[in-house]
């Protein structure tokens, strides 16, 4: 039997909390999909980078030379950690802005495709643009057929998708879909935000055109993000401003050439080299076999508790990354969470995730209650909203910390 080596050292992971019982539990974070923990390595990473840290592209100072080496060294280390040997990579503050900035580079009605099953990130930026929303993909099957009709009825040029759901964790099937994409004359666009965590992604082996990432997912939150892409992006810039430009006149301006268009403003060299520094520990193969057995414990445990309902988009899919979305009969979702806490410590997320669309196909919830929730919030009042309870699982998770979320489940549904 091969055993993996012990996962790489994160900050805090052994912090205790206080519960309502008044005893002190050592906290059990099953929340790395909102946001993960600091690697160690990334936060040495920062202290060592803190004494020279000085302004990016604007001083001839040794301090400034060294800094802007340090950022431009830190896209090429991104991109490599995402297989894109060529192309542009440029260092915005999370997914969310990456996918803006990509949207308002493209030519005002850009024909784009896209899924009812995305984060809001990778749906809302869109809609400046020609957007065909496709059916919900009941399957991988469904979706791949599906898309296939849409790019032969309709010349698109940009197919945006999730790597991984934030709900639901499948693995949605990229390579397929970058074929057939680049056989309609289409780019691949991947919101790689939950599957850059969980998964090593090669960018040119599988085809994929743009990719954004968040660091604060990836073990370096310190405020920088990435849109990487495998050809030289042009367009109008999202912020726009000092730094992104070779001239200005009165009433003209050329923008720069590289990554630097799209980056106004002073760039956040200390998030790049945490992100660079988490790029370069994680190993992401070793991180994958670990979690694998993690994920089928934690899935084959939910379905084993009576009154737990878990939500899946495809259930004969067994690729999944290490997030569980479920309720329990007798609590609502926030109360639910809420308990997790106050009696066991454990940390997770509830709600809708950011996916209102594919929450409310999941939870069956039905047009007259949808129709009664919009006008509601339209007329100004705050309708508790209906949500599930999500548990996410990241390179320091054990399994006792899932058998302490399976136990505090049953031990609740008891009650
Ligand atoms: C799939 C997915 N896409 C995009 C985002 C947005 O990421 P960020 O908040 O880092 O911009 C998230 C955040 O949870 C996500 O899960």
């Amino acid at each position: 039997m091969t055993t993996l080596a012990s996962p790489p050292r994160l900050i805090g992971s052994d912090v205790e909390v206080p519960c309502v019982d008044g005893v002190d539990r050592r906290y059990v974070n099953l929340d790395y999909a909102a946001s993960t923990p600091v690697l160690a390595a990334v936060w040495e990473a920062v202290e060592a980078f803190v004494p020279w840290y000085s302004s990016v592209h604007r001083g001839t100072g040794a301090k400034s030379r060294i800094s802007t080496e340090a950022y431009e060294q830190a896209r090429t280390t991104i991109a490599n950690f995402v297989g894109a040997r060529t192309g542009t990579t440029v260092i915005v503050r999370n997914t969310t802005e990456a996918i803006n900035v990509l949207a308002h580079a493209l030519p005002p009605c850009t024909r784009v495709l896209s899924t009812p099953a995305e984060h809001h990130a990778n749906m809302l930026p869109w809609r400046r643009h020609d957007l065909r929303v496709l059916p919900l993909p009941t399957s991988q099957d469904h979706l791949l057929a599906t898309t296939l009709k849409a790019l032969q009825e309709r010349r698109t040029d940009i197919l945006a998708v999730t790597g991984a759901s934030n709900v639901t964790g499948e693995v949605w099937p990229l390579q397929e879909l970058a074929t057939l994409a680049h056989q309609h004359g289409a780019q691949l666009f991947v919101d790689a935000a939950q599957l850059a965590p969980h998964r090593a992604i090669d960018m040119d082996a599988l085809g994929i055109d743009h990719l954004a990432l968040s660091g604060h997912k990836l073990y370096a939150p310190f405020g920088a993000g990435a849109l990487v892409s495998r050809s030289p992006l042009t367009g109008d810039p999202l912020i726009k401003g000092g730094g992104a430009v070779k001239l200005v006149t009165d009433d003209d301006v050329i923008w720069a050439d590289g990554p630097e268009r799209f980056e106004a403003g002073s760039p956040n060299v200390i998030g790049a080299v945490a992100l660079a520094a988490a790029c370069e520990a994680l190993d992401m193969e070793q991180a994958e076999a670990r979690e694998l057995a993690l994920a089928a414990r934690l899935h084959a445990g939910l379905e084993a508790i009576d009154g737990i309902t878990t939500y899946q988009m495809w259930p004969t899919h067994h690729d999944r990354v290490g997030v569980a979305t479920f309720n329990l009969a007798g609590y609502d979702h926030h109360v639910l969470a809420q308990r997790l806490s106050d009696e066991f410590a454990i940390g997770v997320r509830h709600g809708c995730f950011c996916a209102h669309p594919l929450l409310t196909h999941l939870l069956g919830v039905s047009d007259a209650e949808a129709r009664r929730l919009y006008a509601e919030l339209q007329a100004g009042r705050d309708p508790e909203l209906p949500g599930a309870v999500r548990a996410s699982l990241g390179i320091g998770t054990t399994a006792q910390e899932v058998d302490t979320l399976l136990a505090s489940l049953m031990a609740l549904q008891t009650r």
